[in-house]
């Protein structure tokens, strides 16, 4: 078996290597490799699916939204995050699936319920997070109008952007932004001043970032972006090859890569 993630520029994926050792751990042959595909061969890359050349791919930036029009079809989590990041065969069709909305939401639920949840961001990831949450979901973004667009979409509230915006409402408080990630790891996107929250950052590069950092020093309990990106990837998985994988694996696997 094939499979490949592609996007632009790719080369620090975190997917091959977790991938390959799920598929060692279940036994399968199989390599799953990375293509950095340029706009122009996308259409290249689903030819391939169809050929068989390769059995599925996750999609990364900025191909998310650009390969839905080569698919057959889209489950709902991709129809309602109008976004794609793995493709799988089913049969004579090539279905675009969505997990990394989910895959947080999944990692979230293990660790508690939440009921009233902040939403920094308004991009792509946000979308994805927000199409698949439930509970009350307020959104906060740098361009205040992306929030309000998204929030209206799905039934969401939007507030208008602060550094240091009133935490006290929430139980859940989720970064989404870019803010915090490499290089500019000392970055946070707000300040903690009265709050509870648990606090998730969807980035994992660095882990933990300066926004978890300063929620430890504070007490508050954190989530960091290491299981949603393990239960993003295993979703897939489970659709490119029937098995579901080893999550603490996966979870090792990924935390030796970022030491
Ligand atoms: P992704 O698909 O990873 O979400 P994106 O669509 O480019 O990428 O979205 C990046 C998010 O990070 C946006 O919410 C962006 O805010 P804007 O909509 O105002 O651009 C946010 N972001 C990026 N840099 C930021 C910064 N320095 N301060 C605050 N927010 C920032």
């Amino acid at each position: 078996m094939r499979f490949a993630v592609i996007g632009h520029p790719i080369a620090h994926s975190l997917s091959p290597v977790l991938h390959e050792a799920w598929l060692e751990a279940a036994g399968l042959f199989g390599c799953y490799s990375m293509i950095d595909v340029e706009a122009d061969d996308l259409e290249q890359v689903v030819r391939q699916l169809r050929m068989r050349e390769l059995d599925g791919i996750n999609v990364t930036i900025p191909y998310k939204t650009a390969i839905i029009p080569f698919l057959d079809r889209l489950e709902p989590s991709a129809e309602k995050a109008g976004a794609v990041n793995t493709v799988y065969v089913d049969g004579m069709e090539l279905v675009g699936a969505n997990t990394d909305g989910t895959g947080f939401v999944r990692a979230l639920s293990a660790r508690q319920s939440s009921e009233n949840i902040l939403v920094i961001g308004a991009g792509g990831a946000a979308r994805g997070i927000v199409a698949a949450l439930d509970g009350t979901v307020t959104i906060m973004n740098r361009t205040d109008q992306r929030a309000r667009a998204l929030a209206a979409e799905f039934q969401a509230q939007a507030i208008d952007w602060s550094e240091s915006p009133d935490l006290t409402p929430y139980d859940t408080i989720i970064n989404t932004t870019s803010v915090g990630m490499m290089p500019r790891v000392e970055a946070t996107p707000i300040e903690l001043t009265e709050t509870r929250a648990l606090i998730c950052d969807i980035i994992y590069r660095p882990t933990p970032t300066q926004l978890l950092r300063d929620a430890s020093a504070r007490g508050l309990a954190t989530l960091d972006g290491v299981p949603m990106f393990v239960l993003q990837a295993a979703e897939a998985f489970e659709r490119f090859t029937g098995h579901a994988p080893d999550l603490t694996l996966g979870e090792q696997v990924i935390r030796k890569q970022l030491e």
